[in-house]
């Protein structure tokens, strides 16, 4: 039987290609991979934008700045971070302060004991000090997003784990942290503490026991306690104020509360401004840190998007109110990148650009309220 002639003498066909050839093969190899890149660029943009024209007017970092040197910060995801120059831009552009949204949370840090990855905090604490940004630390000890293994961990190894854990986050990043939401969301709505693994193990206790950790690890960080759907006067605010205030009264370091604000159409509730008022009288620092307005789907544009900036606006009237009010943070500031339709199915739209980086009315509403609060 005649032998295949690529098989001739068993060696691999590649050696026996001559240099030129070799080079001419791997110059259209490169030629195509380039045209792929170029291809899933293209395609990208194509889904994505860019926006034809940057963002209008003063930005507001600055408008925040003179508005009694407020801070305006925005969760940061960090797919969006690595690979969207255009939201790099308008972050680093309009805002001055950054939370990261997921990739500090111990589940993201630590999955496996002992094995923890600061990739991901690290670059959002890099791009902060390169754009000379704050950065909210958020969060340290929380009933959610924690790994099954903490989860699991009985009395004083729950204590010793929450001990271990806070240390180990400050000692990385108090030099570039300065703001810290050590505790996240200890009520439930009707005011009782919100179940969890802390609250289950520690007790009552734990809550100071984390401040009072935080602090021997971080003697000037700006500690905070940071709820939901407390902006109300209310059974939850009524709990959470009674809280501040035995913890100011016992000397348990506390620097600030933090009010979440996800909001939708209803807007903020009446009684919010009061109710930042009687807590900046406790002596903490107030802010609202996870703003959002969501959009039942069905709304129509028109009138939801008018309706979505008084809101936005109203938020930002009620911080400027409030000598105490550091700031406001948005929980995402483009609807490509927000939480809610992945959490509220049906429900969308609650940032201040659209999908494609453009300028909603709230975008604006937001500029002309900081504007207007020029100290
Ligand atoms: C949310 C993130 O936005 C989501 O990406 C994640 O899947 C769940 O957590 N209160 C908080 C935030 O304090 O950490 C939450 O963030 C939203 C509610």
């Amino acid at each position: 039987m005649a032998r295949h002639p690529d098989h001739d003498g068993g060696r691999p066909a590649i050696s026996r290609l001559r240099p030129r050839s070799l080079t001419v093969a791997l110059a259209a190899l490169l030629l195509v991979l380039a045209a792929i890149v170029v291809a899933v660029q293209q395609h990208e943009e194509d889904h994505r934008g860019p926006r034809a024209q940057p963002l209008a007017g003063t930005p507001l970092r600055t408008l925040a700045r003179r508005a009694g040197g407020r801070l305006i910060g925005t969760a940061v995801d960090d797919g969006a971070l690595r690979h969207e120059p255009g939201y790099r831009a308008d972050l680093a552009g309009q805002f001055s302060s950054v939370t990261p949204e997921n990739v500090l949370k111990w589940a993201l840090l630590e999955p496996t004991r002992g094995k923890v990855d600061w990739s991901g905090a690290d670059r959002l604490v890099a791009f902060a000090r390169r754009h000379d940004m704050a950065i909210r630390g958020h969060t340290l000890v929380w009933w959610d997003q924690l790994p099954a293994w903490v989860q699991a961990l009985k009395g004083n190894a729950a204590r010793q784990a929450m001990h271990a854990h806070i240390r180990a986050v400050l000692h990385r990043y108090r030099r570039t942290i300065r703001t810290w939401d050590v505790v996240n969301e200890p009520f439930a709505d009707d005011g009782r503490r919100h179940a969890s693994v802390w609250q289950s193990q520690l007790g009552d206790g734990w809550v100071q026991d984390a401040l009072r950790t935080a602090r021997a690890a971080d003697p000037t960080g700006s500690l905070w306690i940071n709820e939901f759907d407390a902006e109300a006067i209310g059974p939850k605010s009524d709990a959470l104020y009674a809280l501040v205030k035995d913890l100011k009264a016992r000397g348990v370091p506390l620097d600030g509360v933090g009010f979440q604000a996800h909001l939708t159409l209803h807007g903020l509730p009446p009684t919010a401004l009061a109710n930042l008022r009687r807590f900046a009288a406790l002596g903490v620092d107030v802010a609202f840190t996870e703003v959002d307005v969501a959009l039942a789907d069905g709304d129509p544009a028109s009138d939801a998007l008018r309706r979505q900036a008084g809101v936005y606006g109203d938020v930002a009237r009620t911080c400027l109110a409030v000598s105490r009010c550091r700031g406001l943070t948005v929980w995402g500031f483009t609807d490509e990148h927000s939480w809610i339709p992945g959490t509220q199915p049906g429900n969308g739209r609650a940032d201040l650009l659209d999908g494609r980086l453009r300028a909603k009315p709230a975008f604006g509403a937001l500029q002309r309220e900081l504007a207007a609060g020029r100290g």
